[in-house]
Order: C-alpha cells, then structure tokens, then sequence
C-alpha cells in the first residue's frame, strides 16, 4: 500500500500555477474522495481493505454529518457490502430483520411477505448509526479523513495527474493522486465541476415533500407502513425498539414551523389507518424536517480520472428506501474497478464502471417513481387516482405482483465485475 507523503512547501517543488500561491503542504495519495457521507467513508475502508491508499475530504464537521437524520433501511447486500468492509458487527447485533413490510390503503393494511416471497429481508438500522461505525472502522484503520475543509476543489481531472486543493484554518492544501471519487452528495462540488456539454442529466421533480419527525417512544408496529390515504401519504417506521421515524407527505412549500408536534400526530393518525393509528402513542419529536422528492440521474459517471458515486451522481424519491442502497453498490463497483485497475494495470474495469452501476440506478430509479406513483396524492388528478387505485388491488390480488415487489424493495443483485470475471475465466 502507498503511504500519503507531506511536500512542504520548503522541499522545492513550485505549486501549479492555477493553485493558489499561499499553498503550505502537498501531499499524495492515490484515489482522493470528496465527501464523507456513507458513500465516501464506505469507499475509504472497501479501498482500504484491498491495500489503496484514499484521503477522505468532507467540509463540514464529523459531528454536522452524525446529526443528519435520514435513511431508515438496509437490503441484504447492503449488509453484506458492510461486512466486508469490516464494518458490520454492531449492525448484525442491532440491526432489525424485517421479513415483510405494509401497505396500508382505504384504511387497512397489506402486508408483502418479503421473506416468503423473495427469500430476502430488509435490516431497520439507521444511517446515522452507519454513518458512526464507518467512521470509527476509518478512525481505526489510521486513515486520513480531514473534516471542515473548505472551497474544496479539482485540478486535470481530465489528464494523468489530478489534484485536488482544499482550504482549512484559512491555509490552502494540495492533494495529487490517481484518481478522484466524487461521493460529495448532491449538491457537491464534484458533478458541478463538470462543463454541461460532457454530461447529460434526466431529472423528475414531484410537487410534495416528506415532513419526518423522529420520537423516542417504542414503535406500536413491527414492520413498517407505507400508507396511501385521499389525505396523502404517511410512512410508519422506526429506528429501535425505543424510537419511531414517522413522514406524512407535505406541500414544497410547508416549513416545519407550521406543524406543531400535535398537529404532526393528528394528521399521521388520519392518514396511517385504524389498525396502526389507534395503537399510535404520541411523543415530543426531537428531530423535525422537510424533504423535497426528487428523481435524478447524471450519465455518465466516470469523466477522465474523476468518478460520482452515490447521490452525487442520482437521487431517488425516499418511497423505494433506495437511495443509501444505491450509494453502497456504486461504490462497492467501483472499489472493485480501482481494485482490478491496479492489479492488472487495465483502464478496462475503470471505463465498465460507469454502465454497471447505471444499469442498477435505473432500476431502482423505476421502482422509486413507482412507489412513490402508487402512495402518494396527487391532487386535481382523476386519472392517476384510478390508475393507483387499479395498481393496489391488482397487487393486492397478484401473488406475481407482490413478489415483482418484494423483489426490488430488498433489492437487485450486485452485477459480477465483467473485467475481472473474464480475468478469472482467462
Ligand atoms: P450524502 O449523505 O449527501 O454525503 C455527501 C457528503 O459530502 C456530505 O457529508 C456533505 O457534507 C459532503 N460534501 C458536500 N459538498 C462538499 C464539498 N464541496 N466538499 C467536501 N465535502 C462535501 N436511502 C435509503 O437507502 N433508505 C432509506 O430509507 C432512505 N430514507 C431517506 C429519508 C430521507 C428523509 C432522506 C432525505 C433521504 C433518505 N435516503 C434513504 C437517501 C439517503 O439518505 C442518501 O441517498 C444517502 O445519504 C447518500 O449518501 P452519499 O454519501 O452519496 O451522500
Ligand atoms: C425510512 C425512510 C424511507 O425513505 C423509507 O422508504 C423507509 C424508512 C426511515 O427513515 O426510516
């Protein structure tokens, strides 16, 4: 493995000329990854583990990233990605097999026996719990992650030698490496470095968001709820024994000083039907905020030495429980093509990479809108409202249909490394 080295400025080496002229260190590495969300501290230690030496950039605090609250579920390979990487063990203790999951319409409740069906669950453990042990497997590996870095930005993506420079307690740093992995969220800076002539972005905004309360207080269901009601949609989950995460679908243009905890628990109870809504025990939230939908895909995802993994590349409306899935199997692809790039010294895995994962955004891009299509209200529409109501019975009626379902909510098989595969055959 390549050790990052410390240039200081003394050593001689003239900084490049579109750096800034107040750089005080230069350092190396071979793959730099922008963002520390779990796409990013999940590539660091899957890289780690097969001998690549990664610098981990992230601008905000360590303490900011653990108190975003967002992703609920987990698929099996999810897991099993999380295993490898030597970062699962608190996961397998207190993670929660769900082997089914509800569909709550014209106030009853629908349950797809995923198990059953598919032969798969799903794990209930929350990102920032993820989020925790990834950074402390990366605290023990002895790598480098540098938080609060600031105006963080990429150099020759496009050539044989990048680099990346960052600002941090108002002095300017340089990173060259091999390659950049741009797993910095949606709104990073890594896909807006991009000219829009490279790229092409297919993009669906929905006119409602998800306003979600966390509470401490033993959930009343043991398996999630997603329910469509004539009021909206409403999503029952939880994150442990002791606490619940509950949405109701809201307008873009709510703000969550308009829903008073109790106003919050009156409109999930409307919504979630009776057989939930009556075992409902309302507690203070201690977490409250909106999310707008979106549907997002940027193609492709590799440009020269620079890559987008995760929400920096798509976004998927929170309904499927798709996006952090999706983060995990880009960077798992893409851990295995720097991996087989270094091994055989081969551009072939690296230039796969970006069809492999888009192949698997598309489909959970397809099931994302179609959940969301079924559960959500769509008001002034007369047609969509039949169309929802035609899917659900159908799926309530179709053992086929269930199963199409439960297939893509625990999630679609990983695709085999076709480069490495035909290695292994050769
Ligand atoms: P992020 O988590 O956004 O991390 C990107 C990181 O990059 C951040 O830490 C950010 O600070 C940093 N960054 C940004 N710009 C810069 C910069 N210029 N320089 C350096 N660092 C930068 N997904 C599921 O799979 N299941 C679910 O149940 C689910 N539920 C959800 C519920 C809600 C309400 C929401 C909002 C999302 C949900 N998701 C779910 C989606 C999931 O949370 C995201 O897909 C996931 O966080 C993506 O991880 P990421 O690492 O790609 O991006
Ligand atoms: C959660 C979020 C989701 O988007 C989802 O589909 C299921 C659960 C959650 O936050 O628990």
């Amino acid at each position: 493995m390549r050790k990052s080295r410390t240039l200081d400025r003394k050593s001689g080496s003239r900084p490049s000329s579109t750096i800034s002229e107040s750089l005080v260190s230069r350092t190396r590495t071979q793959v730099v990854i922008v963002g520390a969300g779990p796409a990013g501290l999940l590539l660091g230690q899957l890289l780690h583990r097969v001998g690549i030496d990664a610098v981990i950039l992230e601008r905000r605090s360590a303490e900011y990233v653990l108190g975003r609250i967002r992703a609920g579920v987990l698929e099996q390979g999810t897991v099993e990605v999380l295993d490898c990487a030597g970062a699962s063990a608190r996961l397998r203790k207190e993670g929660l097999i769900h082997d089914g999951v509800g569909i709550g319409f014209e106030g009853r409740r629908h349950r797809i026996a995923l198990k059953q069906l598919v032969g798969k669950a799903v794990t209930v453990y929350g990102q920032t719990e993820l989020t925790r042990d990834l950074m402390e497997a990366r605290a023990a590996s002895g790598c480098t992650s540098i938080y609060e870095a600031e105006d963080v930005a990429l150099h020759g993506w496009g050539g044989a030698s990048p680099k990346v420079t960052y600002r941090r307690n108002g002095a300017t740093h340089e990173i060259a490496c091999d390659f950049i992995a741009g797993c910095d969220g949606y709104h990073g800076v890594c896909r807006a470095s991009i000219p829009a002539d490279k790229s092409r972005v297919f993009e669906h905004v929905y006119p409602f968001g998800w306003l979600g309360v966390l509470a401490d207080v033993p959930p009343p269901w043991s398996e999630l709820v997603y329910a469509n009601s004539e009021r909206g949609f409403a999503l029952a989950s939880l994150r442990s024994p002791t606490r619940v995460r509950c949405y109701v679908q809201c307008s873009l243009d709510d703000r969550v000083e308009n829903w008073s905890d109790t106003r919050f628990w009156d409109e999930f109870r409307r919504r979630i039907g009776e057989e939930v809504a009556d075992r409902v025990v309302t507690a203070p939230s201690i977490e409250k905020s909106i999310a707008p939908l979106r549907s997002f895909v940027v193609e492709p995802l590799r440009f020269g030495r620079l890559f987008l993994a995760g929400d920096a590349a798509h976004i998927v409306p929170p309904t499927g429980a798709k996006g952090l899935n999706l983060a995990v199997s880009d960077v798992y692809y893409l851990h295995e093509a720097l991996r087989d790039h270094y091994r055989d010294r081969s551009e072939i895995p690296l230039d796969e990479y970006s069809a492999r994962c888009l192949r698997r955004i598309w489909k959970a891009e397809r099931f994302s809108w179609w959940m969301t299509r079924q559960l959500h209200l769509f008001p002034g529409d007369a047609f969509a409202r039949r169309m929802q109501v035609t899917e659900l019975e159908y799926l309530f009626e179709s053992a086929a249909a269930q199963a199409s379902m439960a297939e893509n909510y625990v999630g679609l098989p990983f695709e085999p490394a076709a480069a490495s595969a035909r290695t292994q055959v050769a």
